[in-house]
């Protein structure tokens, strides 16, 4: 936070406590009236005592409507509307309620889609919540915190074997549009649900097609009872949008504070930075770089110090975080990635090029880094993986000297084939997740070059063959990486014996 942002917040808290203490003198009882409306911000005067993050409520003719203050000035006090804004009108009464912005958490919203307000959107019933919880909240301390130490796995090889992550860790998915990024981010997700972890899939400014088809594949492939989808297409409000990964992140942290692992996968952050800047200028606050306010990097940088890894004493649950964030034409340096870079654990970055070559994902391992999930990676597959991430380096680097056309040794040419199997084995579809065992079994042929037998077209079939084989056939192997152990020269038996029965 820099120094400007962190007096600004320090004003706003003491300027709000002081008001919740003397809320229950006449001032709550004062009613303003909305002078003007745009794009969900309102103007409204006479609210000479409304604090600022104060949670304010307009009247309208189908019911009040909750609005934030966060601009306050001497005569008139600007908020962001959070639910519908259309019927609203100039000359509404605009009452204070005394009270900082909460949201509803609790069991019951377990399996739903709702609004960040708790609005529900899959035509199910009211939500009754267990509580409601500030929509911002102090990150965890210091002293709270755990190192990240289990693994967060996908079923994806690229990720589980290259770049893989740990629970409690912020990983930046970033890539140009169409790349595949929410489809990575929902194989994740459904691997965790089915592990027992609660995932929450938080849709900013979404288009509500896409939306939907991301609903419906969790509903599908993953345990939708641990799921929740809090959602605001770009048609909803500003404030709706704007609040909703503040909101979500609580959902998440009354969970984690119950001892559950969550993840939460937010969707998407340069669109969130987007709806900042329209607010912040609809708020008159002075614009910087691109027309962003100077407060967009704490913004973010807020929202994700609160993920982490929880310390034994507190808990141990942990909650995990996948930003996602669209590129335009690759550029990782424009503002908004690079912040967003700077702010997490590392990144995943999606390709285009890779995209049109067929490598789907299109993971960029170069590019991408995974800086803690290292540690957390289970024993078996950090033996497994081996040095596969610097072979498959290296076979890049001969890749593009072999297409200039560079006379090649024996050696190099079994290393370049071996590297296009390393790549084949990446390609996966969705819903095509590997088994923490597939993952050893496939990482062993490829380690052990058995792979290498297998025209490059039936790597892809070879590896979907010894997923199922393994856990049928030798179901040690799930149990000891289960267990925690690492590969020992048994299990790499075993492993060579079911490779090599299934190799033609
Ligand atoms: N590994 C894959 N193999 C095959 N098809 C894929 C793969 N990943 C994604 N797709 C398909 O590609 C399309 C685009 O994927 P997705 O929506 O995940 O991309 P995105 O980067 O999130 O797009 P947007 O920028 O629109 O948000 C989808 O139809 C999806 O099913
Ligand atoms: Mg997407």
């Amino acid at each position: 936070m820099n120094d400007q942002a962190a007096e600004t917040s320090s004003r706003w808290r003491l300027r709000l406590a002081q008001a919740v203490a003397n809320s229950s003198g006449p001032s709550l009882s004062e009613v303003g009236r909305v002078r003007e409306m745009n794009d969900g911000v309102v103007v409204v005067e006479g609210l000479t005592r409304a604090a600022s993050e104060e949670m304010l409520t307009i009247d309208q003719p189908g019911g009040p409507v909750s609005a934030l203050a966060l601009s306050l000035s001497l005569n008139e006090v600007r908020c962001l509307v959070l639910g519908d804004e259309a019927g609203i009108a100039a000359g509404a009464a605009v009452r204070r309620t005394g009270q900082v912005l909460k949201v509803p958490v609790g069991d019951s919203l377990l399996g739903r889609v709702i609004g960040p307000m708790g609005t529900p959107l899959d035509g199910g019933g009211p939500i009754v919540p267990g509580d409601h919880w500030p929509a911002e909240r102090e990150p965890l301390t210091i002293a709270d915190r755990a190192h990240v130490c289990r693994p967060l796995e996908t079923g994806l090889l690229a990720i589980d074997a290259l770049l893989p992550l740990g629970l409690g860790q912020r990983q930046l998915i970033i890539g140009d549009r169409r790349t595949g990024k929410t489809t990575l981010a929902l194989e994740a997700m459904v691997a965790q649900s089915l592990r027992g972890v609660i995932v929450i899939y938080a849709a900013i400014g979404q288009r509500a097609s896409a939306t939907a088809n991301a609903i419906e594949h969790l509903r599908q492939f993953a345990d939708f009872s641990n799921v929740l989808a809090v959602v605001a297409g770009p048609d909803d409000s500003a404030g709706s949008q704007w609040l909703l990964p503040f909101a979500a992140t609580t959902m998440a942290e009354y969970w984690v504070s119950h001892g559950r692992d969550v993840l939460i996968v937010y969707d998407d952050l340069v669109k969130h930075a987007a709806v900042h800047r329209q607010v912040s200028l609809l708020l008159r606050q002075a614009p910087g770089r691109e027309a962003f306010p100077g407060d967009i990097f704490h913004l973010h940088a807020r929202l994700l110090e609160r993920a982490g890894q929880v310390s034994a004493s507190k808990g141990g649950a942990s909650l995990s975080a996948l930003p996602i964030a669209e590129l335009q034409a690759g550029n990782l340096t424009a503002y908004i990635p690079t912040n967003l870079v700077s702010i997490t654990d590392g990144q995943i970055l999606m390709d285009a090029k890779l995209w049109q070559s067929g490598q789907r994902p299109a993971i960029n391992i170069g590019l991408s880094v995974s800086r803690i999930g290292g540690n957390a990676q289970s024993p078996a597959l950090r033996k497994g993986a081996g040095q596969i991430r610097l072979d498959y380096a290296q076979f890049l680097d001969l890749e593009s000297f072999a297409r200039f056309g560079g006379a090649m040794e024996a050696d190099a040419l079994l290393r370049l084939e071996h590297g296009k199997r390393i790549r084949a084995a990446m390609v996966q579809k969705p819903g095509k997740r590997l088994s923490q065992a597939g993952t050893l079994a496939i990482l062993r042929a490829i380690t052990s070059k058995a792979i290498d037998r297998l025209p490059i077209d039936q790597v892809g079939a070879f590896r979907e063959q010894l997923n199922l084989a393994v856990g049928d056939r030798t179901p040690a192997i799930p149990a000891a990486i289960a267990a925690g152990d690492t590969l020992s020269d048994e299990m790499a038996i075993s492993l060579d014996q079911l490779i090599s029965n299934l190799l033609p």
